[in-house]
């Protein structure tokens, strides 16, 4: 059977439920970031869907930043607002906002098991599924092939490495007129990003969590104070100032026009960067991103995006065949080939058009099966607000404000003094 034919028999199968229940057809409004080509994707795929069951589906732009996009949600769902039925909601947001959500475990309980069990368990508070699976992430480090081959560099294991080349290519390449490429672009933005980044950077220098799983606050100790030291030195020599204000699509427009030898990004960034008009397509590969040799490991930090329906949607019945509808095989394969999101289902990993089409998918199952967590199961509904120290604790020390340890040494007594006596 075609996918179109698959999708159009699980619809179909989805629409007599409707029919069968006497709903009459609804807008359904679903909210989503924007980031990369998103919203267009999101647009084409949910049209089997309408056509299906005669609703239609509102998609509702938000902001690309993932910090930005959960102050709305906050301010929407304080105020029970009935105008959005559907929510894509980070990965770290869960217990922070699942009193909103309606639980999708019966709803969802023949599909499941087809998902990471890791991923269902991350979208359950007290037993209840406040979000169903859509596509999981875990960065990489984008590198371009053919200035690698031209300097007779290899792919860097570890940061310092990354550092060298990253320099010696950035000056090489501007002796011979090459004058806006950079070495490396991340995500140094004050927001969650951020947070994303110096993660890695600390967990990959032996430097821990941040907060460890049992609610342990680590922070301040010498590894990490290292890693912040070392990401500091790449502001304004391999990196351009502007990092500082950096999200996603700011790296990627940078590296997609060419002018930056290394990034670290998502996979959604792999599909944009082979799109037909794009100056780099053919020209990068991926890796994991750098150690710091000896015997740390590279770390991946664990991200990706998952689908809740509102309990203040006056079309709950509609948006639940919708989320369900967004977390099913048909609807993550065809997001996997248009736009590299990893899914969430295991199969997937194994699906010879996705690895034909989009390499980086089969490739990275290991690294997100190792991705690192942010603190979000141990500190509950206060993670956005350690998240938000400690990300300020990050940008001050790359913004030249204080140094890493004093900015660490800080950051520790105040999250010790929001601990009190937990979360
Ligand atoms: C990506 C990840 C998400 C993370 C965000 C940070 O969208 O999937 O989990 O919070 O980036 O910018």
């Amino acid at each position: 059977m075609t996918t179109r034919r698959r999708l159009a028999t699980l619809t179909t199968a989805l629409a007599s439920t409707l029919a069968a229940t006497g709903a009459s057809a609804v807008e359904v409004n679903l909210v989503s970031g924007a980031t990369g080509n998103a919203i267009a994707i999101y647009t084409e795929l949910v049209k089997p869907w309408e056509e299906a069951t005669g609703n239609t589906v509102t998609i509702v732009p938000m902001p690309s930043s993932t910090t930005d996009q959960f102050a709305q949600y906050r301010l929407w769902l304080a105020a029970q607002n009935p105008d959005i039925d559907v929510y894509t909601v980070d990965v770290i947001w869960a217990p922070q906002l699942a009193d909103n959500f309606v639980d999708l475990t019966e709803a969802a309980s023949e599909v499941i098991p087809e998902h990471f069990p890791s991923i269902i368990e991350s979208q359950t508070v007290d037993g209840k599924l406040v979000a169903l699976p859509f596509f999981t992430d875990a960065p990489a480090l984008y590198y371009r092939k053919d200035l690698l081959d031209k300097h007779g560099a290899s792919v860097p294991a570890t940061w310092e490495e990354m550092t060298t080349t990253a320099q010696g290519i950035q000056d090489a390449e501007r002796g011979e007129g090459n004058g806006d490429l950079w070495g490396y672009v991340f995500q140094g933005n004050a927001y969650e990003g951020l947070t994303c980044n110096a993660l890695e950077w600390i967990k990959s220098f032996g430097g821990g969590q941040v907060i460890d799983a049992d609610g342990t606050i680590s922070v301040y100790n010498d590894n990490a104070v290292k890693a912040l030291e070392t990401a500091r030195g790449w502001v304004g020599t391999i990196s351009p100032p502007g990092v500082l204000s950096y999200t996603e699509e700011e790296s990627r427009g940078v590296w997609q026009t060419g002018n930056a030898v290394f990034m670290r990004n998502w996979p959604y960034a792999y599909a944009l960067g082979n799109s037909g008009d794009s100056p780099v397509k053919d020209k990068f590969d991926v890796a994991p991103l750098p150690s710091a040799g000896g015997d740390t490991t590279s770390a991946a930090t664990l991200g990706g995006w998952n689908i809740a329906v509102s309990k203040y949607s006056p079309n709950q019945e509609a948006a639940i065949s919708l989320a369900l509808y967004m977390a099913s095989a048909e609807f993550q394969k065809q997001h996997a080939l248009m736009g590299a999101q990893l899914p969430t289902i295991i199969a997937l990993y194994d699906d010879p058009d996705i690895a034909a089409q989009q390499p980086i998918i089969p490739r990275w199952k290991e690294i997100f099966l190792n991705a690192v967590p942010r603190p979000s199961a141990p500190t509950k509904v206060s993670y956005n607000e350690v998240s938000s120290k400690f990300w300020t604790a990050v940008h001050q020390t790359l913004a030249g404000n204080g140094s890493a340890a004093e900015n660490l040494e800080i950051l520790e007594i105040d999250l010790d003094d929001m601990k009190g006596g937990g979360w």
